[in-house]
């Protein structure tokens, strides 16, 4: 790693412990004396919070995967363009709970040449990776049980099912492989404060 990670991203499965996690993160690199922007996807910025509401109501068939990937993508770009790169630029680090990883699998992998078309998207609309994204691995069911227990009107992803989640799982993991400089995977399956020590653990080797 050359860069410092000022951008950095959480991803994983639905019920993982990503918010957890980023909340624990921040709170850890804020006592260090660092500004850090917490922010999340879908959302982020106020654009961004309403396209949320649109695309995590509703049944799971309100949207096609390619109207999905262009939502997700129209509120990723109003984020970037106005609490993300604003931030960076002023030298403070970005926590972001998700990011473009998550539409890669939760989009690209909903049928053929869906990735493919991700990646050109993202290309042309935001071009741009997060310094380091850490992987909050996890059972599907653990974090499916996790997740449905949270309860609030926000599930439409939730209703795909177990199925889904294991493929996703999967997707996350091979996405770590292949980019194993910016992606680490963090075992998600211990108690909250185990997970946040390998993640400040990990933050840190790579601030230095
Ligand atoms: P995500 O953002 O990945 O969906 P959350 O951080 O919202 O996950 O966690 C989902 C639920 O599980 C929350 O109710 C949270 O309090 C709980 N939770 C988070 N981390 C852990 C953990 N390590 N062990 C047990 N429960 C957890
Ligand atoms: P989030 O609020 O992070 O849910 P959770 O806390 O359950 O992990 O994200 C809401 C849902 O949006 C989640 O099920 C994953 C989905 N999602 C996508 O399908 N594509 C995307 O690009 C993003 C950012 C999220």
């Amino acid at each position: 790693m050359s860069a410092p990670p000022l951008f950095i991203t959480l991803e994983g499965i639905d019920g993982s412990g990503k918010s957890t996690q980023a909340r624990l993160l921040a709170e850890a690199l804020r006592a260090l004396g660092r500004e850090v922007v917490l922010t999340r996807e879908p959302g982020g910025s106020p654009g961004a919070e309403e396209i949320r509401g649109l695309l995590l109501e509703g049944a799971p068939d309100r949207w096609s995967p390619e109207t999905e990937i262009l939502l997700f993508t129209a509120a990723r770009r109003d984020h970037l363009e106005r609490t993300i790169t604003p931030a960076l630029e002023r030298g403070a680090i970005v926590i972001c709970d998700r990011f473009a990883d998550s539409t890669r699998m939760y989009q690209g992998l909903r049928g053929d040449d869906l990735r493919a078309l991700v990646d050109r998207l993202h290309t042309l609309m935001i071009g741009r990776e997060p310094d380091l994204t850490l992987l909050i691995d996890i059972d599907p069911q653990t974090g499916l049980d996790r997740a449905l227990a949270r309860k609030g009107g926000e599930d439409r992803f939730e209703g795909f099912g177990a199925d889904l989640q294991a493929r996703l799982r999967q997707g996350f993991l091979d996405l770590a492989q292949a980019e194993t400089e910016r992606i680490a995977v963090i075992d998600g399956g211990r108690d909250a404060d185990a997970v946040a020590a390998d993640v400040l653990g990990v933050v840190t080797s790579r601030l230095t």
